[in-house]
């Protein structure tokens, strides 16, 4: 569905962020980007998602490469839908309004089935629909940002950090709907993602990113199998495993 190849990108006039990434998304698979702190993950993801070119490489959705179509093009086709790290609801608009902001393309019939059956599937949200966004708890608001990125009906939804700022619990609850999601629509999902261990519980396959390059690789349940994971994320040096055999975690 989603092919990223040996894509280089940056930001401006400066270097680049991302130094060769392949990566593969199939419909029906959640899809997790893993690693440390500035080393591209979102990068990748605004690659992806269209607010990066890519300086040498290509994004393709279906065989298409996309990489020259305008975000909001892509959003109104019904390809993409993204969630953002940070500020991904507005405060001051109410649950409905969030949600329908994401329905603009749409005629007035089709978004208020879609909001209906979105107020089914979300009953948490339905009772907050008149709501301001501010009251919401910061898992309601990371449920709300997934409702706005569904009205659209995607076929690849990107999550930059569902999880942040989140306890273990509602953690667990925000990707046990991601999941849902997945299996209810077949969906192709790539999702970035800190809380390592967690998202790899939930994700069909991982990449792990180590100074914008693909470190390991593999499928998600021997990755979390692979002690390597545990060594990097427990502390160890992800730049020691960069050039080693990146097939040895890829089932
Ligand atoms: N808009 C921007 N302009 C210039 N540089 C940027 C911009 N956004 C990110 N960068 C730089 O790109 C590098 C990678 O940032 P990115 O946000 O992709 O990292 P990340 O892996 O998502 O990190 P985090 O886990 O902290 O969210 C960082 O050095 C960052 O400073
Ligand atoms: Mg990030």
């Amino acid at each position: 569905m989603i092919r990223v190849e040996t894509v280089r990108a940056g930001y401006d006039e400066g270097p680049d962020i991302l130094r060769g990434i392949d990566l593969a998304a199939a419909a029906g698979e959640i899809v997790t980007i893993l690693g440390p702190n500035g080393c591209g993950k979102s990068t990748l993801l605004k690659c992806i998602a269209g607010f990066v070119r890519p300086r040498d490489g290509s994004v393709k959705l279906e065989g298409r490469d996309i990489g020259a179509i305008p975000v909001h093009a892509k959003i109104r086709h019904h390809h993409m839908g993204f969630v953002p790290q940070t500020d991904n609801v507005f405060s001051t608009l109410t649950v409905a309004e969030n949600i329908l902001l994401g329905a603009r393309h749409l005629q007035s019939v089709e978004r208020g089935v879609r909001f209906t059956r979105l107020m089914t599937q979300y009953p948490s949200l339905a009772s907050k629909q008149d709501r301001k966004a501010s009251a919401l708890s910061g898992g309601e608001r990371q449920i709300l940002s997934l409702a706005r990125a569904l009205i659209s009906h995607p076929k690849v939804l990107l999550l930059d950090e569902p999880s942040a700022g989140l306890s273990p619990l509602t953690t667990h609850e925000v990707f046990s709907a991601i999941a849902e999601i997945r299996d209810r629509t077949g969906m192709c999902i790539v999702m970035v993602e800190q809380n390592a261990f967690e998202a790899l519980g939930v994700a069909d396959r991982a990449y792990v990113l180590s100074l914008g390059r693909v470190a390991l690789e593999g499928r998600a349940s021997v990755l979390l199998a692979d002690p390597e994971m545990r060594h990097l994320y427990l502390g160890g040096e992800l730049t020691t495993v960069a050039g080693n055999d990146r097939s040895r975690a890829t089932a």
